[in-house]
């Protein structure tokens, strides 16, 4: 799902959508950093911006990265280097080049591809994301702006005039609308936000809001009730097929291939197996850093799991089938929303064990995130054992922002990449009944961590 928000400079665009976007556990994705930093190569190597052979030949020898809040420039962090004066002024001459722009937009479609980003820019709703969710288009006074720029100049120890500011604002601006090529304009559908006499914070809560609105389709009407027949019940639950015995010889044909691919690619590393309860229901509550917890967690446990995954990961067709032969039942919102306790409560009962990452989402620093309050109503109505899962490494073979796994083979072991589990004991799920919110989280939050600790020892050992 796309969100986009363009603009002008200095209306607010990069802190509103950073701000937007943790609070929609979205991905933030700053396109004018990228620009920016083809900016800054053009300009080391003393390439003519004007000359789309020579920028043509730049860019196949670049690559960038985008890390969350970071901008990366064939490994280096370039971060700081972008925002100097002279790559701001130079900026200009790349965004107008053609062939910067061709190749900048298949890489921002490319990096949000599949994934829910919040995606600030210039052209991100008329020329990216045509298609995007929700458009915003952000504005402020001239003045209002180049009064901001003056001040976060000026707090940073540069000496410059309001009036510089302005003035060379003023020619951005024009620059920026005038161009032939992906003009700053709104898309017809965006919505104009002016954050001159908005605060922020109220800027973003209108976003939220329309994000959220348009999110949640309006809930049909309920059907009258009506007594369960055994079919209904049958097509209600999208993984039956787990409890069938061509299923068990089948997850235990394919346990083999997989342990061996994970041990040999990423010298993986398990302990505590033998906490994972034989038979009956379990919640398996795990740290989340990567797509490849899931498999990580069926490989310890090694019994068939059950997993909830967003609906827009079924979109593409083949990790669409990769999904469901992980057991993945589609839901629309995030892990643990009111939709995904209901499906979780009623897996625990027919007697599965379930796997939920109560963060919501993947870490974007490797850290643990704090977890979603729904878990508690979760940990509280359960019957079943809780065992806390700790993974470890995973997050530096296959971070958030890459979009594909770099493997730490058997020969090397201990470097990036390895990657080791921990199943800690089960909890007793009565322990959480009667505990207040906050305790609960942050009790099982550390015994989480605690594992995650374990495991990270494990995997340097
Ligand atoms: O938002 P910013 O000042 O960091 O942008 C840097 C430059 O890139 C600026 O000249 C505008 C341009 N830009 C663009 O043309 N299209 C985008 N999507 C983002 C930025």
């Amino acid at each position: 799902m796309i969100v986009t928000i363009d603009g002008p400079a200095g209306a607010g665009k990069s802190t509103a959508a950073r701000m937007l976007a943790k609070r929609l556990a979205f991905d933030f994705l700053d396109t004018g950093a990228m620009y920016r930093a083809v900016t800054l190569a053009a300009l080391r190597s003393n390439c003519d911006l004007a000359d789309q052979v020579a920028l043509s030949r730049l860019l196949e020898s670049i690559r960038l990265d985008m890390p969350p809040g970071r901008v990366h420039l064939n490994g280096e962090d370039v971060s700081d280097a972008i925002r100097t004066p002279a790559v701001t002024a130079a900026s200009g001459a790349i965004a107008s080049s053609p062939i910067v722009r061709k190749k900048l937009v298949e890489w921002q479609r490319q990096i949000a591809a599949g994934r829910d980003f919040v995606c600030e820019g210039r052209d991100q709703g008329t020329i990216v994301f045509p298609d995007a969710l929700c458009k915003f288009f952000l504005v402020a006074d001239p003045q209002e702006r180049a009064r901001r720029r003056h001040r976060e100049l000026t707090a940073r120890g540069e000496t410059v005039t309001f009036e510089a500011i302005l003035a060379a604002q003023e020619e951005r601006d024009a620059r920026d609308a005038a161009r032939d090529i992906a003009p700053m304009v709104p898309a017809p559908d965006a919505i104009q936000l002016d954050s001159t006499k908005l605060t922020l914070e109220e800027v973003v809560d209108r976003m939220e809001q329309e994000v959220r609105r348009r999110r949640e389709p309006p809930m049909p009407p309920a059907p009258p009730p009506t007594p369960m027949a055994p079919e209904s019940q049958e097509s209600e639950d999208p993984v039956a097929r787990i409890d069938s015995t061509w299923f068990k010889y089948w997850h235990e044909f394919l346990y083999l291939p997989y342990h061996f691919l994970f041990t040999l690619g990423f010298s993986l590393r398990t302990t505590g197996m033998l906490n994972m309860p034989k038979t009956g229901p379990a919640l398996l509550v795990a740290n989340h850093q990567s797509f490849l917890d899931p498999l990580i967690i069926g490989l310890v446990a090694r019994r068939p799991l059950v997993y909830l995954a967003r609906k827009t990961l079924f979109r593409n067709p083949l990790f669409a089938w990769m999904i469901r032969s992980l057991n993945a039942v589609p839901i629309d919102q995030e892990s643990v929303g009111k939709e995904g306790i209901r499906t979780i409560l009623s897996q625990l009962q027919r007697g599965r064990p379930v796997v939920v990452f109560p963060e919501g989402s993947r870490t974007d620093d490797g850290n643990m995130q704090p977890f979603k309050p729904g878990v508690h109503l979760l940990i509280k109505r359960t019957q079943a054992p809780i065992v806390p899962v700790g993974i470890a490494g995973a997050y530096d073979a296959w971070p958030i922002w890459r979009s594909y796994p770099i493997p730490a083979p058997l020969f090397m072991p201990a470097g990036p990449g390895t990657i080791s589990v921990s199943l800690g004991k089960p909890i007793d799920s009565s322990h959480y009944a009667a505990m207040p919110r906050e305790q609960a989280l942050q009790e099982l939050f550390d015994r989480i961590h605690a594992e995650q600790q374990h495991a990270e020892k494990l995997r340097r050992r």
